[in-house]
């Protein structure tokens, strides 16, 4: 799968999940773009991939902000002559039920997973049309199709992540553009860090994480950038509005069974 000439731009693309597919993506020879508000993983990131040879600029941007989001796009665009793919993997997790969450909490996770999305493919759908179509991949979770306790506002933004990517396949599809949900389970990142660390055990949520998916384990970023590099490759030109899981098993179990081996 080459991307030789496509720019492809990646939102949370300085960490975990974002950062493994802009690193699959220059290894196939795509202009990277990462937008992240994490400055120095951001300018990091843009230094090795620099030092490869790859073409990458990075925008230090609040996915939140659709004026920054544009500001980005159009810089890129200005730069590459082109934007072929567009990619959300930007995202926060936060706890709290519909008691417990509050108002603020519900707007800051609302607006960067979800409004986040939905600014990258306002910001990029113009530059993908003038260049008769082109793909769209968002990163949900396993949360997008089922949940857990205490987790009410990552998961209704990881369920209208699949809203919104349905709604755009169906809009633009006649314009030669595809748009089509990930959904990951449990992945190694810095996010799954952080998670762990509130625990006072942090290996015993890495414990259950491993053991909870079928495969025995939990998932490396890589692992998830390629469903997402195949996404956004024109090897999967027939395939719109799909929301793909990731996720080592977990959402084909019935839970409940002790496993036997
Ligand atoms: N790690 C997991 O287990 C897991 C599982 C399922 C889904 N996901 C989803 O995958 C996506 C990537 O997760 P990850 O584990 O790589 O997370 P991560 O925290 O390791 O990386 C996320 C990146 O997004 C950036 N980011 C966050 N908010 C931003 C904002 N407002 N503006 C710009 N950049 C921002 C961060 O700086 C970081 O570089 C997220 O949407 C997450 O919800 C993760």
């Amino acid at each position: 799968m080459k991307f030789d000439g496509k720019t492809v731009v990646v939102t949370g693309g300085a960490l975990g999940i974002g950062r493994a597919t802009c690193e699959i993506l220059a290894e196939r020879g795509a202009n990277v773009v990462i937008l992240d508000w994490d400055e120095t993983a951001g300018e990091e990131l843009w230094g090795k991939l620099k030092n490869e040879g790859v073409s990458t600029i990075f925008e230090k941007v609040n996915v939140a902000d659709f004026e920054a989001v544009k500001g980005a796009v159009e810089r890129a665009h200005k730069t590459f002559g082109s934007i072929n793919s567009l990619v959300v993997s930007a995202g926060i997790q936060r706890y709290g039920t519909a008691t417990s969450t509050t108002e603020e909490g519900w707007n800051e996770v609302l607006d960067v997973n979800l409004k986040g999305a939905w600014n990258l493919a306002k910001a990029g759908i113009p530059f993908l049309q003038e260049q008769g179509g082109g793909s769209i991949v968002n990163v949900s979770s396993v949360q997008a199709l089922a949940t857990q306790q205490n987790v009410l506002a990552y998961t209704v933004s990881k369920h209208g992540m699949v809203g919104l990517t349905r709604s755009i396949a169906m809009d633009y599809a006649r314009q030669n553009i595809r748009a089509n949900c990930v959904c990951p389970g449990t992945v190694d990142t810095p996010m799954l860090r952080w998670a762990a660390s509130l625990d006072p055990n942090p290996q015993s949520v890495y414990d259950a994480c491993n053991a909870m998916h079928p495969l025995g384990r939990i998932a490396q970023p890589r692992e998830i950038g390629e469903v997402v590099a195949f996404l956004a490759h024109e090897s999967s030109s027939f395939v719109t509005g799909s929301v793909w899981t990731a996720d080592g098993g977990l959402l084909t179990q019935i839970g409940g069974v002790p496993q036997t081996d």
